[in-house]
């Protein structure tokens, strides 16, 4: 006789008990688990919730500024917004290597969380959007499993706080349904899975402003059109990379030596293994179309037809 209002009410009189008066810390990466988590705790403790989101600068168009509109104008959370860009652009700086990029995208997020929770007096809890598979992947120890993922903040290391994980029991898809009772906007809820290190392990090579601007307005088109054709929720995972390939082109009377956008769409359960999306010949003309009128520095669009395995869903 489950239900998920009866869990709703359970785990407000649940978190209601244990901090009591006290004051909470969770830090917003955008997606779907820490979003929820943070709308339930609001939902309990109100402004006793102190949420960090750490803009890296590495987030699709726009979607600061969702997060944001829908957290604390709708939801009236109290957000501290830390716009990191140029830290880790700064960092980034000269890295080529992929895994080096993800444990400087990684490392330099911690670093910025802690800043921030530094800052912060009173606090005893930290919240974290852990769900049962987390739980399980890190071994029975759950008091001190920490959330490895970058995008969800670490534990400051000399700060003793203890952890509150409201939806440790829970599945993806019951997170998605506690998101949708709570009220949550529906693209919020039904966010597909983006990386941790987001737009950074989407262009080859280097990380550069210019090159984010790019992989940026692309992405944007290629998820407009995905969405006019009616295809946003039938594809697991879509979304554009910008190749490090250059290659020669023509436009007016000219020749140009441009960048080549690659896209990638697929159909998976877990991510584990994926299958190329069979996206319609016409949709993917207008997306090519798009991409080469509106972006600037772009002559090729390709389109990328390799399972996982032997490729993986992500070019880095
Ligand atoms: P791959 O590229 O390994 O991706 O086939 C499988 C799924 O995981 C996502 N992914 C990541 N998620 N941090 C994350 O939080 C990461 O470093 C990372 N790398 C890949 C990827 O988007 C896909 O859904």
């Amino acid at each position: 006789n489950w239900s998920m209002t009866d869990f709703i009410s359970q785990q407000v009189a649940q978190i209601k008990a244990t901090v009591g008066e006290k004051k909470v810390l969770l830090g917003l990466s955008g997606g779907v688990d820490s979003s929820v988590a943070a709308v339930l705790l609001h939902q309990a403790i109100g402004d006793q919730l102190v949420c960090i989101f750490v803009d890296h600068g590495l987030l699709r168009q726009g979607e600061a500024e969702q997060v944001m509109a829908s957290l604390v104008d709708n939801f009236g959370l109290n957000v501290i917004k830390v716009n990191a860009q140029t830290r880790f652009l700064a960092k980034l700086k000269g890295v080529i290597d992929p895994e080096q990029k993800r444990k400087i995208i990684g490392n330099e997020f911690i670093r910025v969380f802690d800043d921030e929770a530094r800052k912060l007096q009173g606090i005893d809890f930290l919240a974290q959007g852990t769900l049962y598979t987390d739980v399980i992947e890190s071994g029975t120890d759950t008091a001190k499993t920490i959330k490895s993922h970058h995008n969800v903040g670490g534990l400051p290391q000399d700060m003793h706080f203890t952890l509150v994980e409201p939806l440790k029991t829970l599945f993806k898809d019951e997170v998605r349904e506690l998101g949708e009772q709570l009220d949550m906007p529906h693209d919020l809820v039904w966010r597909q899975p983006f990386p941790g290190p987001g737009l950074g392990i989407r262009i080859l090579g280097e990380v550069t402003a210019d090159k984010l601007a790019i992989v940026r307005a692309s992405d944007s088109i290629l998820r407009s059109e995905i969405k006019n054709a009616g295809l946003q929720e039938k594809i697991w995972q879509y979304f554009t990379v910008l190749t490090g390939i250059k290659s020669v082109g023509v436009m007016g009377d000219g020749r140009t030596y441009d960048y080549t956008v690659g896209i990638r769409a697929i159909n998976s359960i877990d991510g584990m293994t994926a299958d190329f999306a069979r996206i319609p010949w016409d949709v993917l003309a207008q997306v090519s179309t798009r991409i080469t009128n509106e972006v600037a520095h772009v002559n090729r669009v390709v389109y990328d037809i390799t399972s996982k395995p032997p490729a993986t869903i992500e070019w880095e």
